[in-house]
């Protein structure tokens, strides 16, 4: 493998020196697993042993868990929840922040998507981007992400998005996307499965970090692709039995394919592996029905889908095969609270219109703040197959979140779930702790192991220098963008025009601006 020629954050690796943490006093948002649901402890105790947790109780722990290095955390007036699971995202993005405050789907494929961005940015701007992404997950109470990497164009980019997310102390499920880049000369998949077998095979890189590899790949369809080139990248999945497999799927319309049944035509939708479809706008009943017969998941990315209108006028329906990501965070949150909140609220509407619509009057509530905690994190656990992540329960990582409990918003809370996924906002995550580390404390992201030198501050600096560089080359690349009347060539459908709003009275007060400087 080739040296990169940029420098990356942390050169120490990450320690793995054991640690224990014992909250003490909070209200705890566990899970009882006989029971199938959420429990909330009051006054309770949470006993953290390395990178598990080893006791959740109304009392104290045993007293033979603790250990002389156990570090007791006064969680009064705490609320304590398992660390929020993003099902998809883009972090190497973070540098477009605000460039696409109105943006379309359309747009994003011409300008801001995989194809659009090669060339444009280097390892170190992919480096700095994916740290202060997943810092910004981390920040708003993520501890687990599937990273949609498609980053790769080249060995060097590809390796740098990987290494800031060794870096940033998360649980990443970093899936390496396999694309054809046309430049010069090309990048292909030929080329980035060997490297992704290199990269695989190399024992220091993930060093003790909770990432690890995964697989995205978006050309699951016959017309897509070669059967060569799918047969490929199943293998290669299935050989190294990869954490994750990932595609986008976005159907009706758009025509952009990767049905479940196409993934399951490749041999790729029923195997051990976990296969998460993100978004899954337009799906039908029958593709619903197949992901439940294979226990496969997807991605509702609500927020994303309202953004760019790719939509998802059926996600509601199969909220038992969903959980929760946020795409791309440049545009918008970054975090799985406002995505949860946002489609708790949506799911209501959807369903207390079908009710309107008869003319009738809804009498109960089509969605419980608890459906959406439980979307938010454990069924990203069941998305990954991972009956250990998104839980507080004995056996679980260590992944958690503290809420300040008497932070404005919250104060007279009763019911935990409702305080956060309805009342909190990403402010009042005091602290968060993913595999038994510390990765946010009062309030402050902690950088590497907390002891470096320069911390966030030097994150900040080479990643504002890092975005300045990118934005600047962006708005000055001025992509073609399709137009009305155009024909999507993914679906054959045309390009229409949505009915803009007016905020000023009078006919054709324009649609305003968006305030970008080059
Ligand atoms: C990328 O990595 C693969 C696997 O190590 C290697 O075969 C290939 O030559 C590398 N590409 C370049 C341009 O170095
Ligand atoms: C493994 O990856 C690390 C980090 O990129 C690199 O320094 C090292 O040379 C790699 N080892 C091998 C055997 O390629
Ligand atoms: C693949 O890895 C998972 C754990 O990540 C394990 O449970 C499973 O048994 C493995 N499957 C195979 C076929 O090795
Ligand atoms: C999935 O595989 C199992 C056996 O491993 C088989 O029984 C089942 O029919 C398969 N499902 C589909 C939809 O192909
Ligand atoms: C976004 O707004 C700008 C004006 O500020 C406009 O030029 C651009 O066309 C808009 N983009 C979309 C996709 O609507
Ligand atoms: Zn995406």
């Amino acid at each position: 493998m080739r040296t990169s020629h940029y420098l990356p954050f942390l050169a120490a690796p990450l320690l793995a020196e054991a640690s224990s943490i014992l909250f003490n006093g909070g209200t705890i948002v566990a899970f009882n697993r006989n029971k199938n649901a959420l429990e909330v402890i009051r006054d309770g105790s949470l006993l953290i042993n390395d990178d598990r947790i080893v006791s959740v109780s109304a009392g104290a722990p045993s007293a033979s868990l603790l250990r002389k290095d156990t570090e007791v955390v006064d969680a009064k007036g705490k609320i304590i929840t398992p660390g929020f699971i993003d099902t998809h995202k883009h972090g190497w993005q973070t540098s477009f922040k605000t460039l696409a405050s109105n943006t379309s789907l359309l747009e994003y494929f011409s300008r801001y998507g995989e194809f659009a961005a090669a060339g444009l940015l280097t390892a170190e701007d992919v480096y700095i981007g994916q740290l202060a992404g997943i810092y910004e997950a981390l920040h708003g109470g993520v501890t687990t992400i599937l990273d949609h990497a498609h980053h790769a164009w080249s060995n060097q980019t590809a390796e740098a998005g990987l290494l800031a997310s060794v870096d940033s102390g998360a649980r990443i499920f970093w899936a390496y996307a396999f694309h054809n880049i046309p430049s010069t000369p090309p990048y292909l998949v030929p080329e980035q499965l060997a490297h992704f077998r290199a990269l695989a095979g190399n024992t220091t890189l993930l060093r003790s970090s909770p990432t690890s590899l995964g697989v995205a790949y978006d050309a699951w369809d016959p017309a897509a692709s070669t059967a060569t080139e799918r047969q490929a990248v199943v293998a290669l999945a299935t050989s190294l039995n990869v954490s994750v497999v990932t595609t986008h799927t976005v159907l009706g319309p758009w025509g952009l394919t990767n049905t479940p049944s196409a993934l399951l035509a490749a041999g790729i939708l029923n195997t051990s592996i976990p296969v998460v479809l993100s978004h899954g706008s337009f799906l039908s009943p029958t593709d619903a029905q197949l992901l439940r017969t294979v226990n496969q998941y997807v991605s509702v990315t609500p927020e994303s889908e309202f953004h760019y209108g790719h939509s998802n006028p059926t996600s509601h329906r199969f909220l038992d095969q969903a959980a929760l990501g946020v795409d791309t965070h440049f545009t918008y949150s970054g975090d799985i609270l406002s995505q949860a909140r946002l489609w708790l609220q949506t799911a209501r509407l959807r369903l207390y219109e079908a009710v309107l619509e008869r003319w009738e009057l809804p009498v109960n509530n089509p969605m419980s703040a608890t459906q959406a905690f439980l979307l938010a994190t454990r069924n990203g656990g069941l998305a990954l197959r991972r009956e250990d992540l998104g839980v507080i329960a004995v056996g679980a990582k260590a992944d958690v979140v503290v809420w300040d409990g008497d932070a404005p918003a919250l104060l007279g809370w009763n019911d935990p779930v409702a305080a956060v996924i309805l009342h909190a906002s990403v402010g009042d995550v005091e602290s968060v702790v993913v595999d038994g580390k510390w990765r946010k404390r009062d309030f402050k992201i902690v950088v590497g192991d907390g002891k470096g030198k320069g911390g966030y501050e030097a994150v900040k600096k080479r990643f504002v220098e890092s975005a300045r560089r990118v934005q600047k080359k962006l708005i000055e690349t001025k992509s073609p963008v399709p137009v009305k009347g155009d024909v999507w060539p993914y679906s054959g459908y045309l390009v229409g025009e949505a009915e803009t709003v007016d905020v000023l009275r009078g006919e054709g007060t324009g649609y305003g601006t968006t305030f970008l400087k080059a």
